[in-house]
C-alpha cells in the first residue's frame, strides 16, 4: 500500500494530526505529513514539541504546497460564530476558507476533511454553508456535510461541530453513526488539584445561589446570561470564554490536562504552554475521536483499506 500524504492546515496543536494518526494505526494505512501551517507562535511551538515539526506560518503567504492525497483543515470559526461579529465572508478572516479552495484547485488531492462551528450551518440563513459547498463542488469535489457531537464519540464534552468531507471521484462515504459509550468524568478529572484552580468565595457563593452541591462529579456551566446548568459532562471548551464558565462541581476550573483529555488528546501530549495559552489552544482544537471516525470512513471511501 502506498503511503498516504496529508497536509494539516490551521493546524493549531494538532487535533487533526492525532485523528489521522489514530486512524492510520487502527486501519494500518501508512501516512506521512508533507506540510503543516499555523500562524500562532505558541501553537507552533507546542506542535513542534509534540510532532517534531515546525508548521509554516500564515497560509495566505505560502506558495508551493507539496502534492498530497488528503487535506485536513479546522479553519478559523470567528467570522461565522455568534462569538464573532457575524459578518461572515465580509470579515477578512472569512476569506481563509478561500485559501483552502485555492489549495484544492491547485493540488487536487483525492479527499479533504474540514471542520467548523455548528453555527456555520445556519449562518446567514444557510447562505454561507451553501456558498462553501458550491465553491467546493465547482472545484470538482463531491461534497457532503454533517453536524456531529463529541458526546456521541465517547468524550464527556458536548461539542457540536460541522464537518465537511469531499472526494474528487464519486465515492461511497457514510458518516459514522456508532454511538460510543461516554467516558465518565472520573476518567478525565484529576483528583488532586492545586489551590490556584479553586474559585473565590464570592464566585462559589454565586454558584450555590442557583444550584445545590452535587456528590458525584459534575461540570457547572454558566451561560452568557449567568444561568447555571449542571451536567455529568462538560459543555464545549471555548477559546475566548470567561475563566469561570466551566467549573468542576461549581468549585474549580479545569486543568490543562483535563481540557486536553476532554478533546481526546493522548496523555503523551507534552504541555509546554502557559495555562492561558493552553486554554485557548484546547478551546480552538477539535475532538480527536470524532475526526478519527470520519477519517476512517474517508480511508474506506478512497479505497485505501
Ligand atoms: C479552529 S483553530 C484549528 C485548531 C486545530 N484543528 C487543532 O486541532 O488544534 C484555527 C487555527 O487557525 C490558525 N490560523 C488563523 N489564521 C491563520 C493563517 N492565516 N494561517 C495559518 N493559520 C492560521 C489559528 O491560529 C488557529 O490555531
Amino acid at each position: 500500500m502506498d503511503t498516504i500524504h496529508f497536509i494539516d492546515l490551521f493546524a493549531g496543536i494538532g487535533g487533526f494530526r492525532y485523528a489521522i494518526q489514530n486512524a492510520s494505526n487502527k486501519l494500518e494505512v501508512p501516512i506521512k505529513c508533507v506540510f503543516s501551517s499555523e500562524i500562532d507562535k505558541e501553537c507552533q511551538r507546542a506542535y513542534q514539541e509534540n510532532f517534531g515539526e515546525l508548521p509554516k506560518g500564515d497560509i495566505t503567504q505560502i506558495v508551493g504546497i507539496p502534492d498530497h492525497d488528503i487535506l485536513l483543515a479546522g479553519f478559523p470559526c470567528q467570522p461565522f460564530s455568534i462569538i464573532g461579529n457575524r459578518k461572515g465572508f465580509e470579515d477578512t478572516r472569512g476569506t481563509l476558507f478561500f485559501e483552502i479552495a485555492r489549495i484544492l484547485a491547485a493540488k487536487k488531492p483525492t479527499a479533504f476533511v474540514l471542520e467548523n462551528v455548528k453555527l456555520l450551518v445556519g449562518h446567514n440563513k444557510g447562505k454561507t454553508i451553501k456558498r462553501i459547498i458550491e465553491t467546493l463542488e465547482d472545484l470538482g469535489y463531491h461534497t457532503t456535510y454533517k453536524v456531529l457531537n463529541a458526546l456521541d464519540f465517547g468524550l464527556p464534552q458536548k461539542r457540536e461541530r460541522v464537518f465537511i468531507v469531499g472526494f474528487r471521484k464519486p465515492s461511497i462515504f457514510n458518516w459514522p453513526q456508532k454511538k460510543v459509550q461516554m467516558k465518565s468524568l472520573n476518567d478525565i478529572l484529576e483528583m488532586e488539584v492545586p489551590k490556584q484552580y479553586y474559585v473565590s468565595a464570592p464566585i462559589r457563593k454565586k454558584r450555590l445561589s442557583q444550584k445545590l452541591p452535587t456528590k458525584e462529579l459534575t461540570i457547572w456551566h454558566e451561560n452568557k446570561s449567568g444561568h447555571i446548568s449542571v451536567y455529568p459532562f462538560s459543555c464545549a471548551l471555548r477559546a475566548g470564554a470567561s475563566y469561570n464558565y466551566l467549573l468542576v462541581n461549581g468549585k474549580r476550573r479545569l486543568t490543562s490536562r483535563e481540557m486536553l483529555r476532554l478533546q481526546g488528546f493522548p496523555e503523551s501530549f507534552k504541555l509546554i504552554s502557559s495555562y492561558t495559552q493552553t486554554r485557548k489552544q484546547a478551546g480552538n482544537s477539535l475532538a480527536v475521536p470524532v475526526a478519527q471516525a470520519i477519517i476512517e470512513r474517508v480511508f474506506q471511501a478512497c479505497g485505501w483499506i
